[in-house]
């Protein structure tokens, strides 16, 4: 069968931010800052750093390898991919499906929180948001703020009608395709975020907390001190490795599809570490100085646990707006942040879209129009089982968010690395780029990786797997239903049209 033209990114520095913008997201600011705070500081950041280099950038060079050769080949998601490695065996490009499925069921509730930092952003520069309550008594100051996000997400009819100002913002641009949205999309957005991330940290390090005893720097010091204390806790280190593969969309078909993209003679060695890198200053510079310095600032070291304990979204929605909005300009400084989470959340929400358009565009052959809305449904529909009802998000969170990621990291070595052979995932790696990756690179890869994938996934089925397979609920057994109708649907898609793609 003949290949089919593909869009292409424009320049090079559309398809660094794009896939920057792809991996910077509410990972980066608000999951990253609570595991920390969640995991005891520098006792997560070591395995964390562990996790970044040896599963981190090789996995990044997986798919950037992956999703290069199956681009030019005329297949951008996995399933594409993963036929085009094995000339068309069908059980490959089933399993290819997780990197279809994963990221759409991922934004069916990623979205949701990403209409939330919009809503808490024009409350900000209209000067609606809650005041905090003058006491150093953290749940207390916090009380306004903690009703507001209740009854805000509850939902009421104002965060209704914003997620559906958020997916059509998502519509258009994906509907624009890559060049003239998703491109565009991050060049606009990408400048601004790296502007607004500064400004932030810049006003949190020169404010006065309550307390001289508590400073913005005790903040970074409890995370960048190095702490052994719990080097050898399963849990840390499953969480570490899970942070790594949300942050930079590792497991997910998201990069791959985005690599699909690029041009034959692309030095994607280089844009591997250029995304891997711009992630990283994102989440350990000023994801790590913005939170929880501020949280240190105003609410003081013994405050950090309690924050995270409470949940992901504590540190984000209320102890940061509490703290901006408490000082002079308040409301711009709250106004900033929601920004700047909306902008990190909106770049990585089309890039979790962006998979399940290929695999219609390119395994079905629908038109990119077609392609999108198809897409925007399923993710409209998804996402309303997530808001209403209860349970739901933590179940997919579960499955979506955590495991098929790791699966999926497992079988995209096995395949890209040892079933391609080791040679030739080294010569597609190194094709076009200035500065090369030594073919030891990929035997680390497909043994300490791969090795230690597999220690997570077994660590993280002993900890999980019976507490949430027991678990009973509406919310838990549709979440699940979900998931299976949705990959019976790609699967049927996918073994029909097998036969075409492979001819
Ligand atoms: N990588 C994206 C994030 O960090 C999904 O939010």
């Amino acid at each position: 069968m003949a290949v089919k033209v593909r869009e292409h990114w424009g320049s090079k520095i559309g398809v660094v931010l794009a896939t920057a913008g792809n991996a910077v997201g509410l990972g980066n600011l608000l999951r990253f800052p609570s595991k920390v705070a969640l995991y005891g500081g520098g006792a997560f950041i070591v395995p964390y750093l562990i996790s970044l280099t040896l599963l981190g950038l090789p996995l990044m060079w997986v798919e950037w390898m992956a999703g290069r050769y199956g681009g030019i080949r005329g297949h951008g998601s996995t399933v594409g991919i993963l036929g085009v490695i094995t000339r068309g065996n069908v059980l490959a490009r089933l399993l290819g499906i997780f990197g279809v499925a994963a990221p759409i069921l991922i934004v069916f509730y990623y979205i949701y929180i990403e209409s939330w930092t919009l809503g808490f952003a024009l409350h900000s520069l209209f000067g609606k948001m809650p005041t905090p309550v003058a006491t150093t008594e953290t749940s207390e100051a916090l009380k306004p703020f903690t009703e507001f996000l209740k009854n805000y997400t509850a939902p009421s009819l104002e965060a209704y009608i914003i997620f559906w100002i958020t997916l059509f913002l998502n519509w258009i641009v994906l509907h624009r395709g890559i060049r003239r949205g998703i491109e565009l999309a991050a060049k606009v957005g990408m400048p601004a975020l790296f502007l607004m991330g500064i400004m932030l940290m810049v006003v949190i390090f020169t404010s006065s907390g309550h307390n001289p005893e508590w400073s913005a720097i005790k903040g970074l010091e409890y995370i960048w001190k190095p702490n052994f204390s719990r080097i050898f806790d399963g849990k840390v280190w499953v969480e570490a490795a899970g942070q790594i593969f949300f942050t930079l969309s590792l497991g997910m078909g998201a990069i791959a599809v985005y690599a699909s993209y690029v041009k034959e003679d692309e030095d994607i060695v280089l844009t591997g570490l250029a995304t891997t890198s711009i992630n990283e200053f994102v989440e350990v510079i000023i994801g790590s100085a913005i939170a929880i310095p501020a949280a240190f600032l105003f609410f003081g070291p013994e405050s950090i646990r309690e924050l995270a304990e409470a949940g992901t979204f504590r540190l984000g929605f209320m102890s940061m707006p509490a703290v901006l909005i408490s000082l002079p300009l308040g409301f711009f400084w709250s106004f900033l942040w929601f920004m700047l989470l909306f902008i990190a959340a909106f770049t990585s929400s089309i890039a979790l879209i962006q998979p399940m358009i290929a695999f219609l565009e390119d395994e079905l052959n629908i038109s990119h129009g077609r392609a999108v809305s198809i897409s925007m449904i399923t993710v409209i529909i998804g996402a309303h089982l997530a808001i209403f009802i209860p349970g739901y998000i933590d179940e997919l969170d579960f499955w979506a968010g955590s495991f098929m990621l790791i699966f999926f990291g497992i079988l995209e070595i096995i395949f890209f690395v040892w079933l391609f052979g080791p040679n030739n995932f080294i010569d597609e790696l190194n094709k076009g780029a200035s500065i090369k990756v030594p073919k030891w690179v990929a035997y680390i890869t497909g043994t300490i990786t791969l090795a230690f994938l597999i220690f997570i996934l077994v660590i993280w089925l002993a900890q999980n797997l019976s507490v949430m397979i027991n678990q009973k609920g509406t919310g838990i057994w549709l979440a699940r239903i979900t998931i299976i109708v949705f990959v019976l649907i790609l699967a049927a898609l996918t073994v029909a049209t097998t036969k075409r793609n492979s001819d």
